[in-house]
């Protein structure tokens, strides 16, 4: 496990710090910010109307991901893609979290194959049959943001990109039902890391459990503290309280879990060329234990 701080990267994703940088971040406005943050005073806490309102943004997010998953098919452009989304989101009343984030150029994030995150849609990205899709998107309803991704098989799916999806979707479900008032951050990290473990023993292989990269609280903005890890011990970091909401996203590889980021500043890529998918839900901790936000409603 690696032991650096994470930063958003430029491009505005998480990332793992360089040892000389954590030094200069970790006392960054004296030892009581330091306090404060380690005590999770920077984490955003939703009153029960904020997390509905959060709902509806959520709500408006899957209804994007039901649509470009029901049009995805063979001959159709992640451009193609990226319109139904943005036209879902402005018929509903929301805006595209993503679209001019950091100078992001579109919609929703469509990775394609070896692709983890971040790819940019195109017109001249015409998908094909057996292709492994990843969808991510976001949207702001009253100023309150949704996140949520899917991976789907263009046409008819490969056996083994059928069961890498499965097994980053087992590990988002794992991770989504540790989200618990009392419970602690690294709880969610282990749960997320375990499953994808149990899952690829079952399998048969070995996934990649991307590092580079990891979920993030939400609320008024997209990526808000704290930084979440999918791999890590149990019983560790930040406490959740009720009032928390997180994006929990898992990205698994069917090889390594290294990453390149391609020319564009945006797209990662699998270090190997091996192929991967990430699922995403944003979830809040309530009374009643996770509610997941960006379900379809
Ligand atoms: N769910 C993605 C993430 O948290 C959202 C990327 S938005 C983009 O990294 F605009 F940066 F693409
Ligand atoms: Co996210």
């Amino acid at each position: 496990m690696p032991s650096g701080r994470w930063t958003r990267s430029p491009s505005g994703s998480w990332t793992r710090c360089p040892r000389g940088d954590q030094v200069s971040r970790g006392t960054r406005g004296g030892v009581r910010a330091v306090l404060a943050r380690w005590r999770g005073r920077d984490v955003e806490l939703k009153t029960a109307g904020e997390i509905d309102a959060m709902r509806i943004a959520g709500a408006l997010v899957a209804q994007a991901l039901t649509a470009v998953t029901a049009a995805a098919r063979p001959g159709l452009s992640t451009g193609d893609l990226d319109a139904i989304a943005e036209q879902v989101i402005r018929d509903g009343g929301g805006v595209p979290s993503f679209l001019g984030y950091h100078g992001y150029p579109a919609s929703i994030c469509a990775s394609v194959n070896d692709q983890i995150v971040h790819g940019i849609p195109a017109a001249t990205q015409v998908l094909a049959d057996g292709d492994l899709l990843s969808v991510d998107c976001g949207a702001i309803v009253d100023g309150w943001h949704g996140d949520a991704a899917v991976t789907l098989a263009v046409g008819t799916g490969r056996p083994e990109d059928l069961a890498l999806s499965a097994a980053c979707r087992e590990a988002l479900d794992a991770g989504l039902a540790a989200v618990r008032a009392g419970a602690r951050l690294g709880d969610i990290s282990h749960a997320v890391q375990s499953a994808a473990e149990d899952a690829g023993r079952r399998d048969g292989v070995t996934y990649g459990i991307v590092e580079e990269y990891g979920g993030h609280g939400i609320g008024t903005a997209m990526h808000m503290d704290p930084f979440l890890p999918n791999h890590g011990p149990p019983g560790q970091g930040l406490r959740l309280t009720v009032g928390m909401a997180l994006a929990v996203e898992p990205m698994l590889t069917a090889g390594v879990p290294e990453t390149r980021e391609l020319d564009d500043g945006w797209t990662v890529v699998t270090a190997d060329g091996s192929r991967a998918a990430h699922w995403e839900h944003t979830v809040a901790v309530t009374d009643d234990g996770p509610r997941i936000l960006t379900l379809p409603a």
